[in-house]
This record gives structure tokens, C-alpha cells and sequence, in this order.
């Protein structure tokens, strides 16, 4: 095993050399440690695929793409195919970053998810406006979303095998189903989501298409998901999966919340996914804010105690339901970067992940790597 793993290896950083030119450096196998036969993937052999969200800077470091290639059989660009970066003006993509990403995968043999094609945050400022800068109608929205959404979904169709199409449509207001805010809303009401998975359903037929939310685990928010997801898989909508996404904390959730809301969306007959998997050291806050004097963000042996059996429970319950989650993805690779180091506290460093500053396994990886298979 150990050696098919080397030679992976060596031939990923062969192509890193030799290949995209987005790559601005070659990798160097030597600093590559020894350190485990197996990888978490290999551990989830029998259950799932584990992903990873990248970047293709991080494809580029020796050491993390090391550690991607001997733990992860899956990937997802953390930023690259979102439409701001991807389609920054009308007649302009930006492909070099995805396309880094897709050959890697490709390259390494790693599945891999899109991520995203209609979301309310990270869109380019041109795409809701007319050429005065008003709001442009639905029927212009549409013909935009389509010819984004054929482009991005054919451009990557031979090695993305799941897309999440409609990212964050529930409200943060428990008093509607839908964020009222999204100009997406705004211009076209609730039916853009079914033409959203249309036509990405037009563009790649394979490609298992997944509405994905955060707090998707809280019950009330899980009720009124449920209700978004219901309403487009009752119409005949080609709605695939749900993407439970996972930033959770040692806080929340339970186990019984969790094993809820994995209920709730399979019993809809779909794939389930845990698509961005992370286990932040403090309670979950949106508003962004400075850090308060006297907060600690020290990652002490009590918050790596909580973090080691809140990790045991969620991989314990994902165990469990091997026959209904279709992957399980961490969001980013190791403590040594995490976006929570920046969000929603500035400057706030967070060990949400697996895997150290150093790039070595934390208690908690041992933790879920230690089962009956
Ligand atoms: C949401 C999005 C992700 C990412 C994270 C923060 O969960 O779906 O793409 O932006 O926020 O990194």
C-alpha cells in the first residue's frame, strides 16, 4: 500500500513539474515524511470518500500536496470555481486557477467536487447589472446563469462528478424559507433555483447535483432546507444530493441533531453529503467583528480534549450512515491555514483541523482512524 502511495506521489509531482503552467515552482518529493501506511481515506475505504478543499497555491507546496495525496481521495477548490473569481467579467473566465485544480485531481486520480454555481456572496459585481448599472430583468439573469453555468459545468465535466449548484438559499431569519437578500431572489423570486439545476442538469447529465447550506444541522434550519429541497424534487427539479457543509464547532451539534437532520434529507430519497467539514474551538458567530481584549485563542489541552470527542461523535454517527453519505470533505487541509483564522475575528487563530500547524495528525485524527472496519 505504502509503496502505490510513493508512486502516486512521485508522479503527481512529476506532472507538477512538467505541466500546467499555472504551476510556478517544482515540488520536491524529499521532504515528503514517512509517516503513516495509512491514509484517513484508506482508514474510509469501506464507508466513503474523505475530501479536502484547496487552493491551487497549496497544490503547489511539496509538503501539502504530500499530505493531500497520502490522506484525501477527494477534493473541492476552496475559491477557484466560484463565479467571481471564475467569470470576473462578462466575456471573461479566468480558467488558470480551476483549470490547476481539475488536472491535479485528474492527474492524482482524486475525485472532485464543483463548488459553486449560484451563490449569494463571491459573485462579480457585473452580474446583476445592466450596462447602466441597474438591475437587469429574470429573463436577462437567466440567459446569464445559463451561459455561466454551461461553460464552468461542460469546461470541468470530465472529472467533476458532483456539483453544488445553489450554495446558502435558506434564510438566516427563521421567519422565511428563502434569504430575501440574494439578488438572485430578488430579481426572480424562488423558481431561479430550479433553473439552476436545470441548466446544470443540461450541461453534464452525470453530474450528481447538490443544494448545500451551513447550520444545516440545527433542526429548525434543517426543517425549512427540507421544505427548499421537498418543493424542487416534488416539481421533477434534477436535484441529486443535500450538502450538510459542517463548519461546526465543539459546541454544536449534538449527536441527536445531527443524526436528525441526516434523517430528514435522506428520507427525501437523496444523497447526503458533509461537504465542509471543519470543527472550530469557539461558538459558531456570523457578524464579523475585532478581537475583545483578553480573548484567548490559545488551543488548549481541554479545547483539544473537547475538539478530540466532538471529531470521535461526528465520525462515529457519519460511521453509521455509510449506506446514505456519498462523501465527507474537511474545509481546508490543516490548522497551518484555516479561512477561520480570519472570520468571522481577524486575527483569531482556530484549530478546526485534523491535522496541526506543522502538518501532523492531531489526537483527534488518531481518534477517528481507530475503529472496528
Ligand atoms: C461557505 C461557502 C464556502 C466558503 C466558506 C468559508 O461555507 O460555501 O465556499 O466560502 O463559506 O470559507
Amino acid at each position: 500500500m505504502f509503496t502505490n502511495i510513493k508512486k502516486i506521489n512521485s508522479l503527481a509531482i512529476g506532472l507538477l513539474c512538467a505541466g500546467s503552467l499555472y504551476f510556478t515552482q517544482c515540488s520536491s518529493v524529499s521532504e515528503e515524511k514517512e509517516q503513516s501506511a495509512n491514509g484517513l481515506h484508506e482508514y474510509y475505504s469501506g464507508y466513503f470518500p474523505i475530501g479536502v478543499a484547496v487552493s491551487p497555491r497549496a497544490l503547489e507546496d511539496s509538503a501539502q500536496s504530500a499530505l493531500i495525496l497520502r490522506e484525501f481521495n477527494s477534493m473541492t477548490p476552496e475559491n477557484v470555481m466560484k463565479a467571481g473569481p471564475i467569470h470576473p467579467s462578462p466575456n471573461q473566465y479566468n480558467w488558470g486557477p480551476a483549470d490547476a485544480v481539475s488536472y491535479y485531481a485528474k492527474e492524482n486520480d482524486l475525485k472532485l467536487r464543483g463548488h459553486a454555481l449560484v451563490w449569494h456572496q463571491q459573485y462579480p459585481g457585473w452580474f446583476f447589472k445592466d450596462e447602466n448599472g441597474d438591475q437587469i430583468s429574470k429573463d436577462t439573469l437567466y440567459a446569464r446563469m445559463k451561459s455561466h453555468i454551461t461553460e464552468v459545468v461542460n469546461r470541468y465535466k470530465d472529472v467533476i462528478y458532483a456539483w453544488d449548484v445553489v450554495n446558502e438559499a435558506v434564510s438566516d431569519n427563521s421567519d422565511f424559507v428563502y434569504r430575501q437578500e440574494s439578488p438572485y431572489y430578488q430579481i426572480a423570486g424562488e423558481e431561479y433555483l430550479a433553473k439552476a439545476f436545470e441548466f446544470a442538469h443540461a450541461a453534464d447529465p452525470q453530474a450528481k447535483l447538490f443544494y448545500n447550506d451551513y447550520n444545516a444541522a440545527r433542526p429548525e434550519k434543517v426543517d425549512r432546507i427540507y421544505t427548499l429541497v421537498k418543493k424542487l424534487k416534488d416539481a421533477g427539479v434534477p436535484i441529486h444530493g443535500v450538502g450538510i457543509q459542517g463548519h461546526w464547532s465543539i459546541f454544536e451539534p449534538s449527536e441527536k441533531d445531527l443524526r436528525y437532520a441526516i434523517d430528514k434529507y435522506a428520507s427525501l430519497g437523496l444523497d447526503v453529503q458533509i461537504t465542509e467539514l471543519d470543527v472550530s474551538i469557539y461558538p459558531w458567530e456570523k457578524e464579523r467583528r475585532a478581537m475583545k481584549p483578553g480573548e484567548s485563542d490559545e488551543f488548549t489541552n481541554e479545547l483539544e480534549e473537547k475538539q478530540l470527542k466532538q471529531y470521535d461523535m461526528f465520525f462515529r454517527v457519519f460511521r453509521d450512515y455509510k449506506e446514505t453519505l456519498t462523501g465527507v470533505t474537511f474545509w481546508n487541509i490543516s490548522d497551518q491555514y484555516t479561512w477561520l483564522d480570519t472570520y468571522p475575528v481577524e486575527g483569531r487563530k482556530n484549530y478546526p483541523l485534523l491535522f496541526d500547524q506543522e502538518l501532523k495528525p492531531k489526537k483527534a485524527y488518531y481518534k477517528v482512524t481507530s475503529f472496528d472496519q
